[in-house]
């Protein structure tokens, strides 16, 4: 009997897995996207498998600014940033209380709204 299976399939979707609402951006994502993921996963990682095509300039190793989202609903439920991503952070464009380094971002169970900002300042491609 397969019922069972596909129930749970359907109560896990429904219940445990994050819907990631990413807000229109001209540029990425005009319509704004909606998507759901998985507890566990990185913010940053899901945007691009979602077709977000959010610059990670440092491959996502806390070095950059450009992956900066704005969480604006369920930040609170998220790990809080350590002092590396708030030390990057203090660099990125359009800093809010709300900001976030994507790519330190690991998704919990519940749901987010993100902005990405308009403009990103690219410090590994601009270095030499
Ligand atoms: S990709 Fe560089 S800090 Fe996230």
């Amino acid at each position: 009997m397969n019922d069972g299976l596909a129930c749970d399939a359907t109560l896990r979707n429904d219940s445990d897995m994050p819907t990631i609402k990413v807000l229109p951006h001209p540029v990425l994502c005009p319509q704004g996207v909606q998507y759901e993921a998985q507890p566990g996963e990185v913010l940053c990682r899901t945007l691009l498998e979602h077709g977000v095509n959010i610059e990670h300039a440092c491959d996502m190793s806390c070095a950059c600014t450009t992956c900066h989202v704005i969480v604006r609903e369920g930040g609170a439920a998220l790990q809080a940033a350590e002092d590396s991503e708030e030390d990057m952070l203090d660099k990125a464009w359009g800093l809010t209380a709300q900001s976030r380094l994507s790519c330190q971002v690991q998704l919990r169970d519940s749901d987010l709204t993100v902005e990405i900002p308009k403009y990103t300042i690219n410090y590994a491609r601009e270095e030499h």
